[in-house]
């Protein structure tokens, strides 16, 4: 079988985003099934996760596979010196596929070229998070009917903020339009915007945050200041709080607009929104299963017809 790695969510063209948000359908309608029956996944976490880690092992459980790994690297031979090569090698011989999240951009990528199995990308630093993309990709399709054509506000740290990269890039299929709302210090880097302008990306910047400015948005993507990334703490002091959507911020919203945040959120939706019926921040985590199973079947070589002549379905 071809080896199959989800390291950079650019790999993908229009018709691998459809496809993927297809075999999320069919895992919606029916999450637990045999398909992975024999097959062993190693998550190796070297950075914090609760989402990420434990909707890619619920989606290897749901789907029969044993899982093995790691979520603290201190408790690995990492803390006796062992390269990263090494541990991928090694964990390679014992699994059959490896979800890996690692503070370094580009450890995914570095993965992915040493090891004898396919190699998915859980979040490499500041760089990409295409997992989180696909389960954002197929929020959006769910809650808008489509992906053409809309206008998507990113709000917060798009700077360090992987997740919005990632979202950046797969869109660049669907003619959006991008609003970045952001203070100075957190706008999005030179390097994406470049990747906007030569993929014909519309975009606008904005440092406020008012009904005004979001009234003609169709998603509302809320994010985290990443305090991890900064190298200044007193920086992240200055910037920690500077925008939290209210629920009195939402009067001038459109119908069908919804709010998603990767989460954590830390204080940049206040919990009044919550009851909005705008927000939509949970069941957007919950399609993290559904969007991971997809993944792990595109990579172990499970295709869209297999899924659906699947008879190992347990309701
Ligand atoms: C995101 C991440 O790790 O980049 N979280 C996640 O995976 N859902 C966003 C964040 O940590 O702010």
């Amino acid at each position: 079988m071809e080896k199959h790695d989800f390291v950079n969510i650019q790999d993908l063209d229009k018709e691998g985003i459809m496809y993927l948000i297809q075999m999320a359908q069919e895992f919606e309608q029916h999450p637990n099934r045999e398909l992975l029956k024999g097959k062993v996944i190693a998550t190796l976490f070297y950075e914090p996760s609760t989402r990420t880690r434990l909707s890619f092992e619920t989606a290897a459980n749901r789907l029969g596979a044993k899982v093995i790994g790691f979520t603290d690297a201190k408790a690995s031979s990492v803390s006796k010196g062992e390269t990263l090569k090494d541990t991928i090698l090694m964990v390679g011989n014992y699994a059959d596929a490896i979800v890996m999240r690692h503070h370094i951009e580009g450890a995914a990528q570095y993965a992915s070229e040493v090891a004898p199995v396919p190699i998915i990308n859980a979040g490499d630093g500041a760089h990409q998070h295409p997992s989180q993309c696909l389960l954002d990709l197929y929020t959006i399709y769910q809650t808008q009917g489509t992906l053409e054509n809309l206008n998507i506000y990113l709000v917060g740290d798009l700077k360090y903020g992987r997740t919005v990269h990632s979202l950046l890039m797969a869109m660049r299929h669907f003619n959006p339009t991008f609003h970045f709302i952001s203070p100075v210090e957190l706008e999005m880097p030179e390097e994406y915007k470049i990747y906007c302008r030569n993929h014909n990306i519309k975009y606008v910047e904005h440092h406020d945050f008012t009904p005004e400015i979001i009234a003609d948005a169709d998603i509302l993507y809320m994010t985290r200041v990443q305090r991890e990334r900064f190298t200044d703490l007193m920086e992240y002091e200055r910037v920690k709080n500077v925008y939290i959507l209210h629920n009195n911020m939402l009067g001038l919203a459109k119908e069908n607009m919804r709010i998603l945040h990767p989460l954590p959120r830390v204080n940049e939706i206040a919990y009044d929104v919550d009851t909005n019926p705008h927000a939509y921040y949970i069941e957007q985590a919950r399609n993290g299963l559904f969007a991971r199973e997809a993944i792990f079947s595109y990579c172990l070589g499970i295709s869209l017809d297999d899924i659906k002549a699947d008879k190992t379905i347990i309701d």
